[in-house]
């Protein structure tokens, strides 16, 4: 009935795939076009190019390869960000997600209590670091100043993404968390949330997953769709990144480590 919506499978001989990074497919289709090089003609005017020539044709060469990789470096390795800092830090694997990881001894997904509180301060402890100004300067940006030099205060966008993860915890358990809190400073909360909401919406549709997930009927009878998860998706390496904005932290509760405005 839908046939034609089939998508065909097509093994990784698409030339937009980042994973197939064969250049050199890409410099000898010209050079051996099986068209050009059995013609007789062809072969007598390439008798006679000079050495100069075949020196400005490898020159054009190099340049159009270091192209390529350039393109494919910006494409494949840095795919998410406008040069930060931690660019070089991101490496991808291949990860399959835990479709009952909220089930078990998963520290995140605990009630409130020490575990989970543990758990979110130290997936935390990296989340603020300083750079020199020129990483913003491209973009014309700016940010507050640490007191002791020129560093500027920031943080990678994973930090701003669990930080929002670690307030929709908190308010599914506000009776726990707030339960101090006054009415005005919960409402407060409330829009806070739902800017976390709406901003991991948003980081979902800009990461757009592409991975393929699968069904299989599940309950009474096999009367329930349910989404199964059996495909890795290709993850960035993140106890590298984290690593690595550890090892930079600033701690901003400290006195006197910002300049004030
Ligand atoms: C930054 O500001 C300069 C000067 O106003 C402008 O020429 C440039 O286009 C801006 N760059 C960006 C990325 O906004
Ligand atoms: C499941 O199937 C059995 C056997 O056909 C039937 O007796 C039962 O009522 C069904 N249960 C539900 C919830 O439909
Ligand atoms: C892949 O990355 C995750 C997250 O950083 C890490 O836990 C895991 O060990 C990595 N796997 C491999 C094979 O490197
Ligand atoms: C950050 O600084 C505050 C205030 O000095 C201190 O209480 C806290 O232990 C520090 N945190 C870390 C992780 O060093």
């Amino acid at each position: 009935m839908s046939s034609h919506h089939l998508l065909p499978y097509r093994a990784r001989d698409d030339e937009e795939s980042c994973a197939d990074q064969d250049f050199h497919h890409y410099g000898t289709e010209d050079y051996h076009d099986p068209e050009k090089s059995t013609s007789g003609r062809r072969t007598q005017i390439l008798s006679r190019v000079s050495f100069l020539n075949i020196g400005f044709a490898v020159c054009n060469l190099t340049v159009f390869v270091f192209l390529m990789l350039a393109h494919h470096v910006d494409q494949c390795i840095h795919p998410t960000s406008a040069q930060s800092p931690a660019d070089h830090i991101v490496r991808y694997n291949s990860t399959y997600f835990d479709k009952y990881g909220h089930l078990g001894g998963n520290p995140f997904s605990q009630p409130p209590g020490p575990e989970l509180d543990n758990a979110w301060h130290g997936l935390l402890r990296g989340m603020n670091i300083a750079v020199e100004p020129e990483w913003l300067d491209q973009h014309n940006a700016t940010s507050v100043r640490l007191a002791d030099g020129p560093g500027l205060l920031v943080q990678l966008g994973v930090y701003h993404e669990l930080h929002c993860l670690k307030k929709l915890k908190r308010w599914n358990y506000r009776d726990h968390y707030y339960s101090n809190l006054p009415e005005e400073d919960l409402k407060e909360e409330e829009i806070h949330i739902e800017h976390c909401l709406e901003w991991l919406r948003v980081a979902a549709l800009c990461r757009s997953d592409v991975t393929l997930t699968t069904f299989q009927w599940e309950g009474v009878n096999g009367s329930r769709l349910a989404t199964e998860y059996p495909i890795p998706r290709q993850c960035v390496d993140s106890e590298r990144v984290l690593e690595w904005s550890e090892a930079r932290a600033v701690n901003i509760t400290q006195e006197g480590i910002l300049e004030h405005a």
